[in-house]
């Protein structure tokens, strides 16, 4: 019998097997879940409402269950029935390390973990800065926090696709090519291509509002790129491209990799297509001079409009999006999609998908699963969100060459004999981890505070110290010669017994519920708070039971329950887009 990865899961599975054997009725839902640790590792609550409804004795319910429970389970763990007839599952040690044995290796965990999601697809639609801008603090989030449920999504089994939905296209490319055509400086422009784009950017804007005749040259600029003339495209395409080089240096900081990189500019020609189907199905109608689509059932979007077309004629942040989604079901055969987004667009994702909805309907086509992923805005100390000194917006490319230094220092503190390259090393990977795991520690949808003494710290639920536990756990096995996971040692393991082996391991065996949650909810702080335990456990199990002892079977489980550690936080790491050390 192969030991189940998910045991909550297989759990919930024998149970439901066990309630047909003892002949239960239909539908039966055993309501597996964790439990309190006092009443063990997990807890069936599905009796209770299965019996209400019948107007049966619950306890004899549970009774009739247990009986039906297969070997293995019982086998496994300690059943007990409870109060009114709940079910209490505490794993039996040798249960315990069972599992533990049984996932030694990196693709074990994987391969039990890629059957949760196995068959769904997802487009994950996140970053999406807009070009010729510095990318800024506010676009940290969604590269993190997207990054992390790719990386949770693919790993539970999902096809991933990571597009780059960029703003690429816009009403500021005719002042910003005005500019550009007298004013590039190219020396500037060789050295920092975005920081000269946005002084251009800047002076055409001041420029056209004080001069009217510059303001109707740019509108011009605008029109020629919008008609498609060559040379105002050339310019476009080398700021669009010079913007790309510059975010993928922020991007391979940040281990991110985008499958697709297609802009609103894609777009352009799909939506005529869009203002033609909403309008023939009598979803969108003209009001004002724009194409709009009022919701008359929504509290809101009754009156306030969804603009999918301006007055001018020009497509909108609207219009794209439809038009992406459609392309996204009919080119990329996409089922679902989700936006790692800014919770500020809530109105703007709302609308797109109730419009996505009708329209979809009316045609007779699937519709997508449309989730808008939001998130809180970065505060800075004062509760505002967070700006430079002046009032200008971090940008990002600064934050985390401040983060490194800042990393430098804790470092060189920590370990002031490594030599200095190495140093210089480990503190790109603490400092951008930091920053990277400071935002995932926290529920997404609340604003998050930035405090760099908080974030790279050794202490609480940072990065540095999980970073610090599995190099620990590295130096472990370097100093007393034993390589993580060898199975000659760890097969010669004998049970284990003391509380904090026991206590550690009841941890270890839970990370796929962790990764579950985090992926099912889209939230990577569970996988944050689930791994900051782990590291807890092992420092109580650590200073409690010495590792490097004589007796060959009570050394050989310990060095078990250290490799499985750094296992689990190397692997919940790097499911969240960090960087992992050897030695810190
Ligand atoms: N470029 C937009 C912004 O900076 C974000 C785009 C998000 N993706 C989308 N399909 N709307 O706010």
């Amino acid at each position: 019998m192969p030991v189940p990865f998910n045991l909550a899961a297989s759990l919930d599975a024998s149970l439901q097997a066990a309630a047909t054997a003892a002949g239960l009725e239909t539908p039966f839902a055993a309501e597996v879940r964790g439990a309190d640790p006092r009443h063990g590792d997990f807890q069936a609550n599905g009796v209770l409402g299965y019996a209400k409804a019948r107007k049966l004795n619950p306890r004899t319910v549970a009774q009739q269950l247990v009986a039906a429970l297969p070997a293995e389970v019982t086998a496994a763990y300690e059943v007990t029935i409870a109060g009114p007839g709940f079910l209490n599952f505490a794993l039996r040690a040798a249960g315990l390390l069972a599992w533990l044995q049984a996932h030694a290796r990196a693709e074990q965990l994987a391969t039990g973990a890629a059957t949760t999601r196995a068959g769904e697809s997802w487009i994950v639609d996140y970053s999406s800065p807009n070009t010729a801008k510095q990318m800024h603090v506010g676009h940290l989030r969604s590269a993190v926090i997207g990054e992390a449920i790719a990386r949770l999504l693919a790993y539970s089994g999902a096809k991933v696709t990571r597009d780059n939905h960029i703003g690429d296209w816009g009403t500021q490319f005719g002042k910003l090519i005005w500019a550009y055509k007298r004013h590039v400086d190219t020396t500037a422009l060789a050295r920092d291509p975005i920081e000269e784009f946005e002084r251009l950017y800047k002076l055409g804007n001041s420029a056209a509002e004080t001069d009217i005749a510059i303001m109707d040259e740019a509108r011009a600029e605008l029109v020629q790129l919008q008609t498609g003339k060559p040379e105002s495209l050339e310019v476009w395409g080398q700021i669009n491209e010079a913007s790309l080089r510059a975010f993928q240096k922020v991007y391979d900081q940040l281990g991110i990799r985008f499958d697709l990189t297609l802009g609103e500019s894609f777009y352009n020609d799909k939506v005529a297509r869009i203002y033609a189907e909403l309008t023939q199905l009598g979803l969108a109608q003209e009001s004002l001079g724009a194409l709009v689509v009022f919701h008359p059932e929504h509290p809101r979007f009754k009156e306030q409009p969804f603009i999918i077309r301006k007055s001018d004629g020009a497509a909108n942040y609207a219009s794209t999006d439809l038009a992406t989604i459609l392309y996204r079901t009919e080119v990329l055969k996409s089922t679902g999609m989700l936006y790692v987004v800014d919770k500020r667009q809530g109105d703007h994702f709302e609308q797109l998908f109730i419009t996505v909805r009708k329209w979809f309907t009316a045609i007779h086509q699937p519709v997508p699963r449309l989730e808008h992923v939001d998130f809180g805005t970065v505060l800075g100390e004062n509760n505002k969100p967070l700006k430079t000194r002046d009032g200008e917006n971090i940008k990002l490319k600064d934050l985390l060459t401040e983060a490194c230094d800042r990393a430098y220092t804790l470092v060189c503190d920590k370990n002031p004999d490594l030599p200095e390259a190495e140093k210089r090393a480990i503190a790109e990977v603490v400092g951008i981890g930091s920053v990277q795991y400071a935002d995932l520690a926290q529920n997404r949808s609340s604003d998050y505070l930035f405090a760099w003494d908080r974030m790279i710290s050794l202490e609480g639920n940072t990065a540095a110290y999980l970073l610090y536990a599995v190099a620990r756990i590295h130096s472990i096995f370097r100093k007393l010669g034993f390589t993580p996971g060898d199975p000659a040692t760890e097969t010669a393991a004998s049970g284990l017994e003391t509380p904090t082996e026991l206590a550690l391991a009841r941890k270890l065996v839970k990370f796929p519920e962790a990764i579950q949650l985090a992926a099912s909810q889209m939230r990577p702080h569970f996988l944050c708070l689930y791994l900051y335990e782990v590291a807890g456990e092992f420092s109580a199990f650590y200073s409690a039971d010495k590792v490097a002892v004589d007796d060959a079977p009570v050394r050989a489980r310990r060095l078990l329950l250290c490799a499985r550690t750094m296992l689990i936080l190397e692997n919940g790491l790097q499911l969240l887009g960090l960087r992992t050390l050897a030695r810190m």
